[in-house]
């Protein structure tokens, strides 16, 4: 319990009938159990949020609204471990207020709003939740493709509009995906999967730039080349797909300089961080033909995404849903239940970032 005058409890609720919803009004629960204290910043899949109620006193977002820093702050006073998503920014300030929390374990695998310096400093563990939504990531990665290059959006609203006037050998008529020249940035799991299915299903010829490359049988296996020269790949690539997390080095990585380099006929697929693209010169490039489309899943400010992007006809768009589905989210939190479970155990954490 916080002390009077503390941070302020945050809203919870718990989908089990033993353990009493609080819906809308903001109270605090008094500690029934020997279990820690879970605090969970977002509605989960059923299954996770029922085995953390199994595992933990859980105390579960039942509105699903993000919690704002205050929120944040309240939370790791009355936590033993907080269980948040990428959405979630937490940083110094409210890393320091912490009193009782010592894990964070992220639901999610880029972890790049969590503070880690702070983290660190202040000794409290991190977990992420790497592997499971590589093939979903990877799937939705070539539907951006397909949707961007064969014009998909434009025709399913022409359809669904009543606008449609028949079939005609110049309507709609997109770009070629099968057999194109895909340069891939940021070659880990995600980027892996992507050029497997890329070279396997669709016959392209892939070249791969990374600071740290697989072994090179692996690299044959997947059929991809490594690129070194990031300019080369650049200038080489029909699509560039991107797959490096966000760090201070590669923010910003495609910038005005680097879209000059691609082809005016090329597509720039974005299913990694918005933070790797200057979004104010990629809206130029595209304003000014120098790119022909850009398939984005993520953005520079999420929530908030510019709508000069989102206007122009060159860009297919999605809310950030790579990993959205059933059973990947579901594994997603698993892994974080998992981490926890661990952690509380003194064992090793399976997913430790930090
Ligand atoms: C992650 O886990 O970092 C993804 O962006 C969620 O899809």
């Amino acid at each position: 319990m916080p002390a009077a005058g503390g941070p302020a409890p945050v809203q919870l609720y718990s989908p089990t009938p033993s353990v009493a919803r609080f819906p809308d009004t903001v109270r605090q629960r008094p500690r029934m159990s020997p279990k820690p204290i879970v605090v969970v910043t977002r509605r989960l899949p059923p299954a996770v949020e029922a085995a953390l109620c199994e595992h933990f006193d859980a105390r579960l977002n039942e509105s699903d609204a993000p919690f704002d820093a205050d929120r944040l702050r309240a939370a790791f006073a009355q936590a033993d471990a907080i269980l948040p998503t990428i959405g979630d920014p937490i940083d110094a300030t409210v890393l320091e207020g912490t009193m009782r929390a010592r894990i964070l374990a992220n639901f999610g695998v880029g972890t790049d709003h969590i503070d880690l310096h702070a983290a660190r400093r202040l000794g409290i563990a991190v977990s992420n939740t790497p592997g499971v939504l590589t093939d979903c990531t990877a799937d939705l990665t070539i539907a951006l493709m397909l949707a961007l290059m064969r014009r998909l959006g434009e025709a399913a609203h022409e359809l669904k509009a009543g606008a449609w006037t028949g079939w005609r050998p110049v309507h709609m008529l997109g770009a070629r995906v099968t057999g194109r020249t895909l340069g891939i940035i940021g070659f880990g799991r995600i980027g892996q999967a992507v050029a497997r299915r890329a070279c396997h299903g669709f016959a392209m010829r892939v070249l791969f730039h990374t600071p740290h490359p697989p072994p090179p049988d692996r690299c044959a296996g997947l059929g991809a080349e490594p690129c070194p020269d990031l300019h080369e790949l650049l200038e080489r690539s029909d699509i560039v797909s991107l797959h490096a997390p966000a760090t201070p080095a590669t923010h910003h990585m495609i910038n005005r300089d680097r879209l000059a380099r691609m082809q005016s006929h090329a597509f720039l697929i974005n299913t990694a961080r918005g933070d790797l693209v200057d979004e104010r010169a990629l809206i130029e490039a595209l304003r000014n033909g120098r790119l022909a489309g850009a398939g984005l899943d993520v953005f520079e400010n999420e929530p908030d995404v510019r709508p000069e992007l989102l206007a122009l006809p060159t860009v297919f768009a999605l809310p950030h849903i790579g990993s959205a589905t059933l059973e990947t989210r579901t594994a997603m939190g698993m892994r974080a239940v998992a981490n926890l479970r661990a952690f509380f155990a003194g064992e090793p954490l399976p997913d430790r970032v930090i």
